[in-house]
C-alpha cells in the first residue's frame, strides 16, 4: 500500500507538472466547474513555486485516503526529491495554540485531524463545524465540504502567511467583519457555495475572489469594496442575489462573472470612461451577466473600451 501510495502520488505531481504548459489556454470560463478542474485551472495564476501546492491539492481532493497514508508514513518517492523537497511534513500542534476544534475532534490538534503538507493544511470533508487553530505558517487553508456555519473576529487572527483559503461548500451564513482584515499576505478568498449576505471587510491584497452561489443582495457588498485591490483579477460573484454591479472595478480585473443575479442596469462608464473615448480597458476580457434582467443594448457605448462584448442579452 505504502509503495503504492508513493508511485500515485508521484504520477499525480508528475502529471499535474507535466500538464501544466499545454494547458495555458484553459480559461476560467465555466461556473461549474469541478474542484479538481479549478485547482489546475488555478495553476497558470500564480507562481512556479506553487506547483507542489497545487499538485498536493489534487491528490487532497481526489485521494484522501491515499494522501492521509502518506502523511502517516512519510519519505516521498525519491525521483521525486527535488518537487517533494519543499514540503516538509509538520506535526505542528502547540498546545499554547487556542483551541477551538469541532465537536469530532475535541482534542485532536490539526494536522491529526487533517492534513499538514508543506504549509498546506487540508481539512476537507472532515465534518467540521468550526474551524480549526492553525499554525503561524499556514500558506494554504483548504476546509470544503464541511459544516461550518460561522468565521469568528479571530478564526484568522495572525496568521501572516495566509495566501489562500478555500471555504466552497460549507454552511456559512456569519461572518465577523474583521475575520479577514488583518491577512497581510492574502491572495485567494473561495467562499462559493455558502450562506453569506454581508461580505466583511476584505484585505486589498486579494487577487482571485470567489463568492459564488450565496446570498449576497442589494446590501451584501459595500460600496467600493473592490476599488483598492490593485491586484485583484478574478471577481466571481455568480448566483447571488446582487441588483448592481459593484463599482468601481479595478485596473487589473481580468474576469467579472456576475451571471444569475438580479441586476437591472449598468451605466455607461461601469466600465469604460465617457470623457476618454481613448481609454482602453485591454485586461478586462471576461464578463458574464447573462441570467440577469438587463438589457445591454441600452448603454451601447459603456463596451467601447473594452476587448470583448460582455455575455448578456442584447435584446
Ligand atoms: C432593449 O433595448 C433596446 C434599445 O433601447 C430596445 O430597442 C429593445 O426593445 C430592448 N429590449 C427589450 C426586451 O426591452
Amino acid at each position: 500500500m505504502k509503495a503504492f501510495a508513493g508511485i500515485l502520488m508521484g504520477y499525480f505531481i508528475f502529471d499535474a507538472i507535466v500538464a501544466a504548459p499545454t494547458m495555458n489556454s484553459v480559461t476560467y470560463g465555466s461556473e461549474t466547474y469541478e474542484v479538481a478542474f479549478e485547482d489546475l485551472d488555478n495553476l497558470y495564476d500564480y507562481d512556479e513555486k506553487l506547483y507542489i501546492d497545487q499538485a498536493q491539492a489534487e491528490i487532497g481532493t481526489v485521494l484522501p485516503s491515499i494522501t492521509q497514508a502518506i502523511h502517516l508514513s512519510s519519505p516521498l518517492p525519491e525521483e521525486h526529491e527535488e518537487e517533494a523537497s519543499t514540503p516538509k511534513l509538520f506535526d505542528g500542534f502547540s498546545p499554547h495554540e487556542p483551541e477551538v476544534l469541532g465537536p469530532h475532534a475535541k482534542d485532536l490538534p490539526t494536522c491529526l485531524l487533517c492534513t499538514c503538507l508543506g504549509t498546506s493544511v487540508y481539512c476537507d470533508d472532515r465534518e467540521l463545524e468550526v474551524l480549526s487553530p492553525l499554525l503561524k505558517q499556514t500558506t494554504h487553508f483548504y476546509a470544503r465540504y464541511n459544516r461550518i456555519k460561522k468565521i469568528n473576529r479571530d478564526a484568522f487572527a495572525h496568521l501572516d502567511n495566509l495566501k489562500r483559503i478555500d471555504l466552497t461548500s460549507n454552511f456559512i451564513s456569519e461572518v465577523d467583519e474583521d475575520a479577514f482584515r488583518n491577512l497581510p499576505q492574502l491572495q485567494e478568498l473561495i467562499l462559493r457555495d455558502n450562506e453569506i449576505q454581508q461580505l466583511p471587510e476584505l484585505p486589498t491584497t486579494l487577487k482571485f475572489i470567489d463568492i459564488s452561489n450565496n446570498r449576497l443582495g442589494r446590501k451584501g457588498i459595500k460600496q467600493e469594496a473592490f476599488k483598492d485591490m490593485i491586484d485583484l483579477h478574478h471577481l466571481y460573484i455568480t448566483s447571488n442575489n446582487l441588483d448592481h454591479i459593484p463599482v468601481p472595478l479595478p485596473e487589473s480585473l481580468q474576469s467579472l462573472h456576475l451571471q444569475n443575479n438580479n441586476i437591472l442596469e449598468m451605466h455607461e462608464d461601469t466600465f469604460c470612461k465617457m470623457n476618454d473615448r481613448s481609454y482602453i480597458r485591454k485586461p478586462l476580457e471576461d464578463i458574464r451577466l447573462d441570467g440577469n434582467p438587463i438589457n445591454l443594448s441600452k448603454t451601447p457605448y459603456a463596451y467601447m473600451c473594452l476587448p470583448r462584448l460582455p455575455v448578456g442579452s442584447f435584446f
